[in-house]
C-alpha cells in the first residue's frame, strides 16, 4: 500500500494520500485547498490516479482542497449524507464502504464534533477526523456538535476497535502524528471520564476561542459543488422531463455513473446502462463500449447530483463525441420529476 501523511502547518490539518500500488487509484482524506498544488506534483510523482477526495466533516479551520482537486483532476468529491455543502458527488452513510482500485474503507457516522462526522476504517488504522484527536477530542461546541453524541461515537464506536489499531487524526497541534486506539483509551486526558454526564460536562467548560478561519472555511466549504450551470450554458444538460422526452422517442441511451452500492441504496433508472465513474475513461477511449455506442446513439450520462456526469460531458466532448449530454441534478432531480425508479 503506499500510503502518506500530508501536513498543513497553518492549520495544524493532517490530510491522507492512499493507493493500493504506484500506477493505481488513489484517494484523499482531508485535503487542503492550499496544499492541492503539493498533492498534484505528488501523485504525479508516485503516479497515481485520484479518483476520490473526502472529508470527514465540513472543516470550520481550514477550506477544503475538495472543489480544487476535483476541478483539476475529475476526481469525485465525497462527504457523508448531513454534509451542509452544497453539492458533492457522492454522499455516504454508516455501514458504507469508500472503495478505491485495491483499497477499502469501513464508513462509520461518528457525530459529535459536527453532526456530519464520519471516521473510516481499514483493517489495521482508523481517520478519526476532528471526532477523536491524539490525546484529546474535537471541539462540540458549534456546527451542531454534541458532546453526548460524541461520547457515543468515540466509546461505542471508535473504542470498540482492537486496540492495535493506529489512530490517524485530521489536526494534531502538538507534533503528535499517530496513536493507537488503546493508548488513547489509557492517556488521552478526555476519556479519563466516569460517565457520559461527566463527559458532556468537561466539554461544555472548555471555553474555547472560535478558529480563526471559521468564518471563511465554513461558507467556502459549504459552497464546493460543481458550477453545473456552466456546462447548462454550453448546452449539455438536461432537465429530468427533457431526458424523458428523449428516452421516450428512443433517441438515447441512458448511462448510469454511480456505484453499485449507490444504485442498490437509491435505485436505477430502468434501462439505463452502467459504468462506474472511474471506468468512464477507458469506455469512452479507442475501442471502449461507449465510444462505439456513441456512434449509434445519444449518450446521457447521469449519476448521483450531477457532478460526475457534467465531468462525463466535458470528457465526451474531449474525445469528439460532442453529441453526449447529461441530467443535471442527478437521481435526485430525476426522483424529484417523478421519473420511474426501479429497485435493484
Ligand atoms: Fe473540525
Amino acid at each position: 500500500m503506499i500510503f502518506r501523511q500530508l501536513f498543513d502547518s497553518v492549520s495544524g490539518t493532517y490530510s491522507y494520500l492512499i493507493a493500493s500500488r504506484a500506477g493505481a487509484e488513489a484517494l484523499l482524506i482531508d485535503p487542503v485547498l492550499d496544499k492541492v498544488d503539493r498533492y498534484i506534483t505528488l501523485l504525479q510523482e508516485l503516479d497515481l490516479r485520484l479518483v476520490k477526495a473526502v472529508d470527514t466533516h465540513l472543516h470550520a479551520d481550514h477550506v477544503t482542497g475538495l472543489g480544487a482537486l476535483r476541478d483539476r483532476t475529475r476526481c469525485i468529491t465525497v462527504m457523508g449524507e448531513q454534509s451542509k455543502a452544497d453539492v458533492v458527488s457522492m454522499r455516504l452513510c454508516d455501514g458504507d464502504r469508500l472503495e478505491i482500485e485495491g483499497v477499502s474503507l469501513d464508513v462509520i457516522y461518528t457525530p459529535g464534533h459536527t453532526d456530519d462526522s464520519y471516521s473510516f476504517v481499514m483493517p489495521d488504522r482508523v481517520f478519526t477526523g476532528d471526532t477523536l484527536l491524539i490525546r484529546g477530542t474535537g471541539r462540540t461546541d458549534f456546527q451542531n456538535g454534541d458532546p453526548r453524541q460524541q461520547y457515543e461515537s468515540i466509546f461505542g464506536r471508535l473504542l470498540c476497535l482492537p486496540e492495535s489499531t493506529l489512530v490517524y487524526p485530521a489536526h494534531d497541534y502538538k507534533g503528535d502524528t499517530v496513536s493507537t486506539i488503546g493508548e488513547e483509551k489509557r492517556n488521552n486526558p478526555r476519556l479519563q471520564v466516569a460517565s457520559v454526564d461527566d463527559y458532556v460536562h468537561l466539554m461544555n467548560n472548555l471555553n474555547l476561542p472560535n478558529p480563526k478561519m471559521m468564518d471563511v472555511a465554513v461558507p467556502a466549504n459549504t459552497h464546493i459543488g460543481l458550477h453545473q450551470e456552466i456546462v447548462a450554458a454550453r448546452g449539455w444538460a438536461l432537465s429530468p422531463e427533457q431526458a424523458m422526452a428523449l428516452l421516450r422517442a428512443e433517441e438515447a441511451v441512458l448511462v448510469d455513473l454511480r456505484e453499485p452500492r449507490e444504485r442498490e441504496r437509491h435505485g436505477r433508472i430502468p434501462g439505463a446502462l452502467h459504468c462506474p465513474y472511474p471506468m468512464l475513461g477507458e469506455e469512452l477511449g479507442r475501442g471502449g463500449s461507449l465510444r462505439e455506442l456513441a456512434r449509434r446513439c445519444r449518450l446521457v450520462f447521469f449519476c448521483a447530483y450531477g457532478e460526475r456526469s457534467a465531468m462525463a460531458v466535458q470528457a465526451a466532448q474531449d474525445v469528439g463525441l460532442t453529441a453526449a449530454l447529461h441530467i443535471e441534478g442527478g437521481i435526485a432531480a430525476w426522483k424529484n420529476a417523478e421519473g420511474p425508479i426501479e429497485r435493484a
